[in-house]
């Protein structure tokens, strides 16, 4: 039985995960008009994930017999510095989400709410990912520094990026 709280702090991750397709939105913009092509795909990428993470707290408060509540987006912060500053802000961006997805567990656990406790067990999997990939990448802007043949490589590598649906064990 989920709780009243429970379902509220679902509904808030709704809201959280389109506004993080929404700040990636603009970080692709960013990229597109820097013409670096493939960083730009990394977050028209990224962009799709989260809608699909969005989509999945959608389903599970449906399925959970609960009511999706549909709210409006801030404006994203889009006065980036320049390409590693858009990797940092990611990368505290998903540190915070991955605090949300703690803080829906701890609610979860106290209530022993156990399909929620399983359902989420994948976003905790899928946030050390998602801070991974954001870092590394910050990490590897660091090394290039002004080199623009290295820039380009990993330009090159990220323009590979494919968006793969995600799949939950829940079925
Ligand atoms: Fe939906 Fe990037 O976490």
């Amino acid at each position: 039985m989920i709780s009243k709280k429970l379902f509220e702090e679902l509904n808030k991750q709704v809201t959280y995960e389109y506004f993080s397709s929404h700040l990636y939105l603009a970080m692709e913009a960013y990229c597109a008009s820097l013409n670096l092509d493939g960083f730009a795909n990394f977050f028209k990428v990224q962009v799709e994930e989260e809608r699909a993470h969005a989509k999945m707290f959608f389903d599970y408060i449906n399925r959970m017999n609960g009511d999706v509540i549909i709210e409006g987006l801030d404006k994203p912060d889009a006065n980036f510095k320049n390409l590693h500053d858009v990797f940092k802000k990611g990368y505290e961006h998903e540190q915070f989400v991955t605090s949300r997805i703690y803080l829906l567990m701890d609610i979860a656990s106290e209530e022993r709410e156990h399909a929620t406790i399983s359902f989420l067990k994948w976003f905790v999997d899928e946030q050390v990912e998602e801070e991974e990939s954001f870092f590394g990448i910050m990490k590897k802007l660091e090394m290039i520094g002004e080199n623009v043949s290295a820039l380009y490589s990993l330009d090159q590598e990220l323009a590979q990026r494919v968006f793969v649906p995600p799949v939950l064990t829940q079925g």
